[in-house]
């Protein structure tokens, strides 16, 4: 089958499409809070917390970050500790250290506002080609495409690209066609009609081709295709984890570690543990991993569960363990910046991974029910 890698329609054809879309956006666009005056801060903020995001789970987020961070130089202010517990539950934590590196580039290089540059854009942290798009479209309707898993969605139909998604091949012919199609002067409605349509009408399973405004302009749709566009990207292989960790609590309080600056979650909090290699027990592990990395002989260990979670690729089996009492050798960890005993009334503080989190909603109840 030929790839259509630029996009094809007839003049008619493209103004056709791009009323319809248009139109369509007029009468059923999303109320969405960064659309009612496109603050070119909010749009930013709202655009990094979609990647990866649903707009109903983001949402809540977005709400309790404006009204604590309302513009670059609340984040720039804030302590290094505040910005990730306002992205608690969200994922891709490095999501949240970006936006404070950018914070902090903004305040210092363009008077603490969102710089409205394509180039420049590109060049904050966590902001890609896809990402300044979406900001110069939105925040200052400029002509920029901005296509989302959503729009690319779309093109894949309209236009039948049939590399599978996911490749860079279809991430070029999407692009393309988004740049091609953009009418002068109104991408900010056009690249949201997108989205809209994607998320309203042009999902992904059972496309509502009956209440489509453009579907008669639909190559798939023509041919009977939509079900196999896009064409699915092979699935990863995902890595199964075993891994352990242990609430120790010691006269009231709890010992927990930062994670590392670099890798997953950074500048998240967790209950000290690690990995399981093959052959060897959770509790084996917890005690190997404690006794190198804290120099802490745990006592007796209680199951506080097993969690079950995944990100990416990974499915990990987290095993939760209580202990409140140290071996008669146990040396002491030494605390610091990276290591903290964090009292029970306070265990809630800190941001946590998912994981952990529930691991200590666990514990907290379990305490609550024996008092
Ligand atoms: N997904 C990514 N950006 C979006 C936006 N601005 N509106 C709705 N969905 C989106």
């Amino acid at each position: 089958m030929a790839h259509k890698d630029t996009f094809t329609k007839s003049p008619t054809e493209t103004g056709t499409l791009r009323e319809g879309l248009l139109a369509w956006f007029g009468a059923n666009s999303r109320k969405l809070p960064w659309r009612e005056k496109y603050v070119p801060y909010q749009v930013w903020i709202s655009e990094i917390m979609l990647q990866q995001t649903r707009v109903k789970t983001m949402l809540p987020y977005y709400h309790r970050w404006m009204a604590r961070f309302p513009d670059a130089a609340s984040i720039a202010r804030a302590s290094e500790d505040e910005v990730p517990r306002f992205w608690e539950g969200l994922g891709y934590y490095a999501r949240a250290g970006n936006i404070g590196k950018a914070a902090r580039i903004m305040v210092s290089d363009y008077g603490g506002e969102v710089p409205p540059d394509f180039d420049l854009l590109r060049r904050l942290p966590g902001i890609g080609r896809y990402t300044a798009g979406a900001i110069m479209s939105f925040a200052f309707n400029a002509d920029y495409p901005a296509a989302d898993a959503n729009a690319g969605r779309i093109f894949a139909r309209l236009l039948d690209i049939d590399h599978p998604s996911g490749s860079k091949e279809f991430a070029e012919s999407v692009w393309r066609a988004a740049t091609d199609l953009l009418p002068r002067g109104r991408s900010r409605e056009f690249n949201q009609a997108l989205m809209d349509l994607g998320s309203m009408v042009c999902s992904a399973k059972e496309p509502s081709c009956a209440q489509c405004p453009v579907s008669g302009c639909c190559i798939a749709f023509r041919k009977g295709l939509t079900a196999l566009r896009p064409v699915k990207a092979r699935k990863a292989t995902v890595t199964q984890i075993v891994r352990a960790a242990v609430v120790m609590v010691l006269e009231g309080r709890v010992l927990v570690r930062k994670r590392p600056e670099s890798g997953l979650m950074p500048h998240l909090w967790e209950l000290p543990g690690g990995e399981v290699p093959e052959g060897s027990s959770p509790e084996q592990a917890i005690r190997r991993i404690w006794a190198e990395e804290l120099c802490i002989r745990l006592g007796p260990l209680e199951s506080l569960g097993v969690i079950k979670h995944s990100h990416t690729a990974f499915r990990v089996m987290l095993h939760a363990f209580l202990c409140d009492g140290c071996g008669p050798a146990s040396g002491w960890a030494e605390t610091g910046p990276r290591l903290r005993w964090v009292s029970i009334k306070e265990l809630e503080k800190p941001a946590f991974p998912s994981a952990h989190r529930r691991i200590i909603r666990a514990f907290l109840e379990r305490l609550a029910a024996s008092s």
